[in-house]
């Protein structure tokens, strides 16, 4: 409520309308401690504003494919219990930046990868990206190892 008792908290539906996502995307943020909601006495939910702000956080780090759990720690240093103020959104901006810029090499060093092989076709054995003949890059970890480092 505000200073003139005007309940401006949001339903789950009026949230989920204003951040272009489902409701079941909230509930599950809801259930991994991501964001909070008070309840009504009917037990409905009723999200303060600032949902808005950690959801569209949540969603552009994501976009950007960073983990969950990461984006959770990170979240974790914000107050839970009110709404963070500029300087704390800032702060947490600025400890992630160093994380955020690795990630643009990573996806730049991936968009360059694809690029050299689309139309290319030669399959190098030294060189290429994708190719993976024997899946030799298994011995090299999981995922699309070729693709978030450099040339082999
Ligand atoms: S197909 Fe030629 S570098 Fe990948």
């Amino acid at each position: 409520m505000d200073g003139d008792g005007i309940d401006d908290r949001m339903t789950i539906g009026a949230a989920a309308e204003r951040l272009g996502v489902a409701t079941s995307l909230l509930r599950y943020y809801e259930q991994r401690g991501l964001i909070q909601a008070e309840r009504t006495a009917g037990g409905q939910r009723r999200f303060a504003r600032d949902v808005l702000r950690r959801v569209s956080f949540i969603r552009a780090a994501q976009q950007v494919g960073l983990p969950l759990a990461e984006i959770e720690q990170r979240l974790a240093t914000l107050p839970p219990e009110r709404a963070p103020t500029v300087e704390e959104w800032e702060a947490l901006a600025a400890a992630w930046q160093p994380r955020l810029d690795d990630q643009i090499r990573t996806l730049i060093g991936i968009r360059d990868g694809l690029a050299r092989c689309i139309g290319c076709g030669c399959l190098s054995l030294d060189a290429c990206h994708v190719f993976n003949p024997a899946d030799r890059a298994a011995g090299d970890g999981p995922g699309a190892v070729y693709l978030t480092r450099d040339a082999p």
